[in-house]
């Protein structure tokens, strides 16, 4: 009889353990260690599943006698996702797709198998494990979409959609979502950690094996991490997460991680009744059109991959009446906003310890970039005086601990970007005014906080 191993997985961060512990060793949260049997090594189950997965023999070998040659990519057909995959689906590479339920995952990888089977000569295989084939098919009506050439398979076991896949070769797999598949050699419910973990591993070794490009959807869980999509960032090529208000209809996707691409890379869409459409000229849409001008609004040009964006910060301060003022950020990092403000107080001379502070970036975009503290700061000072900045200005600028404003990297695109769309006058760090300057925008130049606040 086969021996069976048990061992001891945590629920939150996915670590095995061979005995129970009240507190996982890895990331020390209590009493989520589950037990999760273990039957057979990876290697026994693959290879009873006709070698479909078998693992090569390590070898050795020089790395100058490796040939470097560059991945070779397939186009997707929408191209704000070949954008953020870094130029197209690298073949053979596994790409995690995270975000809310209902976002848009199913819709725009059902848009990107329609657009690749246009040209790929394998007919694409979508794996659906949480809808029906009629759900699916419903969708694809709805979006107008050529599904002629799309297979279509219902299944939840990996096991058996690695059998089916490596029958029906696929160059490119959509498996929706990895927290309903699961593998028959763990005994936990599909959903939990260790299957979520295995599931993918399996897809992983075979997506490099067949060369085929596996599109994983993984649904962010409440908690955030739980059994969610981030205990996989670290198996797979790529990671993209969808950003964006439910309450409006833009979705932006961003490259968290990329191997061949760059990270933060954006992809922007807009969610209409015939699914997703591209935006490609993502400046403008993310400026609230005010009918005549507010305080505590300023317009940075936030450079995110490899696009320079126009992009709205707006600033509420408030008298605070909590026995500890508040500070919320949506878009931005609250411990940035802490620390900017305790550099206005320190050399701009303007305490806001008793004042609630709130910051909005404006459209669901989140901006993770340092060229954001010098707008975040101005306007937070607009709305302290409730003083308009003019019209026709765009910010940008690093905000040193120091008081000091730092360059930041593309400043010539940026600028560029603000002066195509009719900007004025920019606020910009000393060493990132062009040398030769700029048709129609006036660039001036800032070197401390002080002079920032007092050009405006
Ligand atoms: P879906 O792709 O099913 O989300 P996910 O797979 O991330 O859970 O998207 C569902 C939402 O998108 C749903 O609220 C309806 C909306 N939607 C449109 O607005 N237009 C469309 O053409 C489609 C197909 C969906
Ligand atoms: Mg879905």
């Amino acid at each position: 009889m086969a021996r069976k191993k048990t061992a001891y997985a945590c629920q939150k961060c996915g670590a095995l353990t061979p005995k129970w512990l009240g507190q996982c060793p890895e990331c020390e949260a209590w009493n989520c260690l589950q037990e999760t049997t273990i039957e057979e090594t990876p290697s026994k189950y693959e290879t009873r599943l006709g070698g479909y997965a078998g693992i090569e023999q390590p070898g050795v070998c020089l790395l100058n006698a490796v040939a470097a040659s560059r991945e070779s990519r397939t186009t997707t057909g929408i191209k704000e996702l070949d954008r953020v995959l870094g130029g197209g689906l690298v073949n053979g590479s596994v790409v995690l797709i995270g975000g809310d339920p209902g976002i848009g995952k199913s819709t725009l990888l059902l848009q990107t198998l329609a657009g690749i089977s246009q040209t790929e000569i394998h007919s694409p295989l979508y794996v659906t494990g949480e809808e029906s084939p009629q759900q699916v098919s419903l969708r694809a009506h709805r979006l107008g979409l050529d599904v002629s050439r799309i297979k279509l398979l219902t299944e939840t076991q990996v096991e058996r959609i690695l059998g089916i896949a490596s029958r029906e070769t696929p160059k490119v797999m959509v498996i929706d979502s990895i927290q309903t598949i699961y593998t028959e050699a763990l005994q936990s419910a599909p959903g939990s950690v260790a299957q979520v973990r295995e599931s993918a591993a399996l897809l992983v070794r075979f997506a490099k094996r067949h060369n085929v490009a596996v599109f994983l959807v993984g649904h962010v869980t409440k908690e955030g991490s739980i059994a969610g999509p981030r205990v996989l960032e670290h198996m797979v090529d790529t990671v993209l997460y969808f950003e964006g208000d439910s309450g409006t209809s833009f979705r932006i996707i961003r490259a968290i991680k990329n191997r061949f691409g760059a990270v933060n890379e954006l992809g922007v869409f807009n969610m209409t009744g015939q699914g997703l459409e591209e935006v490609s000229n993502p400046s403008g849409i993310f400026i609230s059109h005010h009918e005549e001008e507010v305080s505590g609004s300023v317009i940075m040009v936030s450079h995110e991959g490899s696009r320079p964006m126009l992009v709205e910060v707006q600033a509420l301060v408030n008298e605070s009446h909590a026995p500890a003022a508040r500070r919320v950020t949506l878009g931005l990092d609250p411990n940035r906003l802490a620390m900017l403000l305790a550099v206005l107080h320190r050399h701009g001379g303007v305490a806001t310890y008793d004042l609630d502070v709130f910051i909005n970036v404006v459209g669901g975009v989140r901006v993770t970039e340092t060229g954001s503290d010098l707008a975040v700061l101005m306007a937070v000072l607009s709305s302290l005086r409730n003083k308009i900045l003019p019209e026709g200005l765009v910010v940008f600028g690093e905000v040193g601990l120091a008081g000091e404003i730092r360059p930041v990297p593309s400043s010539l695109e940026r600028l560029r970007e603000a002066s195509k769309h009719g900007f004025k006058q920019a606020i910009v760090p000393k060493s990132n005014v062009p040398k030769d300057g700029l048709a129609d925008l006036e660039v001036v130049p800032v070197s401390r906080l002080v002079e920032a606040l007092r050009a405006v």
